[in-house]
């Protein structure tokens, strides 16, 4: 008899950049298992991911994290029914160690592949934190790689309302760090030093803010903080550096802000739902609320744990893509610069 689709078990992978994880999970939505091994501690001391070391990481770490997955689950690789994997954007080393992985294990075990985009993914695991929401939703991705606004019209349907001509947010908060002399990933410790400094203290630019405007570009605000550093070090006066990192964190958010509730009003929307590893941060989180509660809007966004790079998102996202029929075939290969269009 046919397993009823609630009883369906991902095994899904994640490998795109510097996490090696995997996961099971029970239909859509329930996370038997989500095992994430991070390379930070690794790419730290060379101030950010080195790809060469990340794919060599990913080769060591890929079978001992989806064994203890399967451990934690409580499943063995017979019961598995299927086996989704991000095959990009990301790392092109990267993301082969995972598709191939998945590969191996689908056509092993006689099981259908899915190959799942990471930032629908990111978006995807906002299911996961919200065992309610259901499509359409306005959902803004802001991750270490990208900016956009999307508007999800259906499990199966997006449309890009926007996304960034250059930078990503948290390429500029890590490009920032850096010349701050903060570790890797800055993004968090921008965010740590911001609560200490006052965001009025420098007024850094903000682009593209014309109404109707749903496109980001961040690389006019990184060069103005570059330019202000610099020159305060020429004159010679020490760094305030939680103001700059205030200030810096105040121009991303309100430009995120502003766009992303023009983008559900536009598309008449009732609900925000945040996603990628900058939705970890605190002020985004707390400004986007306050906005969210001003305007009547529903605004969710998921745990930490599932914001950052996570193999549970994934396979939610190919569970519900394969209802669709959205399956791949063997020969699927990694595409380091996938975007999201319109579906
Ligand atoms: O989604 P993610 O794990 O990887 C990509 O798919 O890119 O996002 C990682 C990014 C990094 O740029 C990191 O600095 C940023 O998310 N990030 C944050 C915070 N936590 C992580 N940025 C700002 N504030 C945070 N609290
Ligand atoms: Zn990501």
């Amino acid at each position: 008899m046919e397993k009823k689709k609630e009883e369906l078990l991902t095994l899904a992978i994640e490998s795109s950049c510097d996490e090696t994880s995997a996961a099971v999970l029970r239909g859509g939505r329930e996370i038997l298992a989500n095992i994430i091994s991070t390379q930070i501690p690794i790419h730290q001391k060379f101030g950010g991911v080195v790809p060469e070391i990340a794919s060599r990481k990913h080769i060591v770490n890929i079978m001992p994290v989806i064994d203890e997955c399967l451990r934690t689950a409580g499943v063995e690789l017979k019961d598995i029914d299927q086996v989704a994997v991000t095959y990009g954007p990301g790392l092109v080393g990267a993301l082969l160690v995972g598709v191939s992985a998945a590969k191996s294990l689908a056509f092993s075990l006689g099981k259908p592949l899915i190959g799942v985009n990471h930032l629908e993914g990111h978006i995807f695991a906002n299911f996961l934190a919200a065992p309610d929401l259901e499509p359409p939703f306005m959902a803004l991705v802001v991750s270490g790689g990208h900016t956009a606004l999307v508007d999800v019209q259906g499990y199966n349907r997006f449309r890009m309302m926007g996304q960034t001509r250059d930078d990503a947010a948290g390429e500029a908060f890590d490009k920032i760090a850096r010349v701050m002399g903060l570790p890797y990933p800055g993004g968090p410790r921008i965010d740590a030093l911001a609560k200490e400094g006052n965001p009025l203290a420098i007024d850094f630019p903000q682009a593209l803010t014309e109404k109707g405007n749903y496109e980001f570009s961040f690389s006019g605000l990184k060069s103005a903080v570059l330019n202000y550093i610099n020159s305060e070090k020429m004159k010679g006066h020490e760094l305030n550096k939680a103001d700059i990192a205030a200030s810096f964190q105040r121009s991303v958010i309100e430009v995120l802000v502003g766009k992303a509730f023009q983008a559900v009003k536009e598309a008449g929307r009732d609900t925000l739902v945040l996603a990628g590893g900058v939705a970890a941060n605190s002020g985004l989180e707390a400004r986007l609320r306050e906005e969210a509660e001003k305007q009547g809007v529903r605004f969710l966004y998921p745990d930490k744990i599932l914001c950052t790079d996570n193999a549970a998102m994934i396979g939610c996202r190919g569970y519900y893509q394969a209802l669709d029929g959205g399956y791949s075939d063997l020969y699927l290969n990694a595409v380091p610069g996938l975007s999201l269009t319109d579906k």
